[in-house]
């Protein structure tokens, strides 16, 4: 385990170091890895570092709005309205790794915008030791801002938490007095609840999949799993009041795990899982039924698609 005060010290030396008197860039995902790195780097070279969050429209129920008070000390700080423009390029589309390519491309071309603007030589990382595993074993494309460094030319890319693991990226989080909820938050895939829906995208099965996925988030929080979550999966009959409705379904997940790369399915108790149900279909006219996945990964992933 890492032993934060030292790590810090020599991270922040380091970001220093390489950097000198250029500019920064950092995408800001919400998430603890880009969230830690952020702040290590803000802590290093100031207000030369641009933090740059971009609201796809896939982030997490009141991430945007988190991000903006967490990150209120950072004068430098750009948030970005991109939902529109996500929703618009994922339109038709229906293949995981083709939503992916999409998104990773449309996060580029806003982010390249904004590196443009702030005059950034360095690009600043969260990629963590896992990432860098499953990127290379090529089990999917983790796109984060893959992709951005051979499309921009920057002077270098700075990657301070690249040999840690999740729970250590916490551990940091924590000594830098990152509020509780960044340095406790679940992993969330950078793709967003775009692999939380199965096909093609839409504000519709968005808007469940985010509800549904902070119910579970919420309910499931004395639990302490690595990861959950609710995906909208298809469709089913369902009786709502006096009416048969053809209406979502959402499978929800929770997985115990150390770094994502395998996983066990929790087990639950049946009143918790009630629980879940009861909310989901009840705060959400359009869902017909819940259901909860038992499956281990392998041979399922933790997300969807
Ligand atoms: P899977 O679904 O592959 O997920 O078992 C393992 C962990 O990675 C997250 N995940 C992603 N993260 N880009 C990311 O940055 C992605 O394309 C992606 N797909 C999955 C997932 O949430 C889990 O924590």
């Amino acid at each position: 385990m890492v032993d934060p005060g030292p790590f810090v010290d020599e991270a922040v030396d380091e970001i220093r170091e390489t950097i000198g008197d250029a500019n920064a860039v950092i995408a800001l995902s919400g998430g603890v890895d880009s969230s830690t790195t952020a702040a290590l780097a803000y802590e290093a070279i100031g207000d030369r570092l641009t933090p740059v969050y971009v609201d796809t429209g896939l982030m997490r129920k009141g991430e945007t709005e988190q991000i903006r008070e967490t990150f209120a000390y950072m004068e430098s700080l750009r948030v970005v309205d991109g939902r529109e423009r996500f929703l618009d390029a994922l339109s038709g589309i229906t293949d995981p790794e083709e939503k992916r390519a999409v998104i990773g491309e449309e996060f580029i071309r806003v982010f390249e915008e904004e590196a443009r603007g702030a005059d950034a030589d360095y690009l600043v990382q969260g990629t963590i030791y896992p990432d860098r595993i499953e990127s290379e074993g090529g089990i999917k494309s983790h796109h984060n801002v893959g992709g951005l460094p051979e499309r921009m030319e920057f002077e270098g890319i700075v990657e301070p938490v690249r040999d840690l693991y999740k729970d250590e990226v916490r551990e940091v989080a924590r000594h830098l007095g990152l509020e509780e909820i960044v340095a406790e938050r679940m992993p969330f895939p950078g793709p967003g609840l775009a692999v939380r829906v199965i096909g093609e995208v839409t504000e519709e099965k968005l808007d469940v999949a985010r509800e549904a996925s902070a119910v579970v988030e919420e309910e499931l929080e004395e639990h302490d799993p690595w990861q959950a979550l609710a995906a909208v999966i298809g469709k089913a009959t369902g009786v709502k009041g006096d009416n048969r409705v053809h209406g979502w379904v959402v499978a929800v997940r929770s997985v115990e795990s150390r770094d994502g790369m395998t996983a066990r399915a929790q087990e639950l108790d049946w009143e918790t899982l009630q629980r879940i149900q009861s909310r989901i279909t009840g705060e959400n006219e359009t869902v017909a039924r819940v259901v909860y996945d038992v499956t281990h990964k392998p041979p399922a992933t933790i997300e969807y698609e």
